[in-house]
């Protein structure tokens, strides 16, 4: 049995990690759900392609249920243990100290402390996972828990070259790169033609890329497909990859003057209105949300004529946060008439976020 540990957006990275594992063909069977964790039995290759995961942190191999099990781990010299679903250091040390107690028959042993009570993948490289071990205690609500070992992290030193070490950055346009590789995975689609008809620098270019997918990508701005080259020229140097990716300068309304060929996915994150200078009212909102729906019905109307049947499109609408806390979050009818389904819609946010995503998930169907 394993356990995925979730991100900072629980509830996307759980829809991620079921498009997941349908697209890499994992035959995983649930066993158990949780805020912030899922159990589940899987064959042993989802270790293989766990890295192409981009909303989760840890995958944990569960050993065996209550104290008993501490006798199972595996001897290791340094080690830490993180626990999910208790936020208490003196547990924490008892545990750490009890697995310290096993090992010492065996060698000398000692347990770090991370910033919480559990180790973020930043902590665990950096310490040298995975000859560091990282031991996981999952509790449940009645205060029974698992006990497991993190047998893979995702990379956020990866990611992070992504995003600032490419020659061109746009840290207020562009989209994070973990949010692309969630957004890659939401499609379901593991092989293909990708497209990106708003590519801005190309951060989605570049996990089409990275994946080995058939790139497409395009923005109105002549400058901005000048940059997105620039920095898949460097992504193909540093990563040492073969493929890339067919750029045009296109109008994404108008996107059958640029391609000939038909798409199996298009993910993307579209211009989504002037940046806001202040939390919008309600009223204010619905007529910002309106204006941009005149251009994004445009836009679909012209994805209808590049998209092959039952193609997936994953799309960023956008959302606001109002005046008065709230959310505004429109309804787009119109889809459905365009032959779009709204197969699922995830909101992406931080409190300080005028502007929050509102990604959809839409089957093309033609
Ligand atoms: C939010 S940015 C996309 C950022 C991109 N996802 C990234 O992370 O690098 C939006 C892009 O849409 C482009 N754009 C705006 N209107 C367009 C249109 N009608 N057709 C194509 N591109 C357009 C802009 O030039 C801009 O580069």
């Amino acid at each position: 049995m394993y356990s995925v540990i979730f991100g900072k957006n629980p509830g996307l990275s759980r829809a991620e990690f079921y498009s997941f594992t349908r697209r890499f063909n994992l035959k995983v069977r649930i066993t158990g759900e949780y805020r912030d964790w899922l159990l589940f039995d899987s064959p042993r290759s989802i270790e293989g392609c766990f890295r192409w995961l981009g909303g989760s942190l840890k995958l944990v191999k569960v050993i065996g249920e209550g104290e008993e099990a501490i006798k199972d781990l595996e001897y290791s010299k340094l080690f830490t243990v993180s626990l999910y679903g208790r936020d208490d250091w003196r547990l924490w040390r008892k545990l750490g100290s009890e697995i310290k107690k096993e090992f010492n028959a065996e060698g000398p042993a000692k347990f770090f402390k991370p910033a919480k009570v559990y180790a973020m993948p930043a902590e665990l490289i950096l310490k040298g996972f995975p000859e560091v071990k990282d031991f996981v205690f999952l509790f449940r609500e009645d205060g029974s828990f698992l006990v497991g070992e993190t047998v893979k992290v995702t990379d956020p030193f990866e990611l992070k070259k992504l995003d600032v070490e490419r020659p061109v950055q746009r840290p207020i346009l562009s989209i994070p790169p973990r949010l692309a590789r969630i957004m890659v995975n939401l499609t379901e689609v593991r092989k293909g033609n990708f497209l990106d008809p708003f590519c801005g620098i190309g951060t989605v270019l570049q996990e089409f890329i990275l994946q080995g997918l058939n790139a497409y990508g395009s923005d109105r701005d002549e400058k901005r497909v000048k940059e997105a080259k620039r920095n898949i020229a460097w992504l193909r140097k540093e990563f040492r990859l073969k493929n890339s990716a067919h750029l045009e300068v296109c109008d994404a309304k108008k996107l059958k003057r640029c391609f000939g060929q038909r798409f199996d996915a298009i993910v993307t994150e579209p211009y989504l209105g002037k940046p806001l200078r202040r939390n919008p009212g309600r009223g204010e909102a619905i007529k910002l949300a309106n204006e941009l729906d005149r251009f994004y019905y445009h836009v679909f109307e012209s994805f209808t004529d590049v998209l092959k049947r039952n193609a997936k499109v994953v799309f960023v609408f956008p959302a606001y946060r109002l005046s008065d806390g709230g959310i505004y979050r429109k309804e787009r009818k119109w889809l459905g008439k365009l032959g779009f389904e709204v197969l699922g819609r995830y909101l992406d946010y931080e409190e300080r976020h005028r502007l929050i995503r509102d990604i959809h998930l839409l089957r093309y169907r033609g």
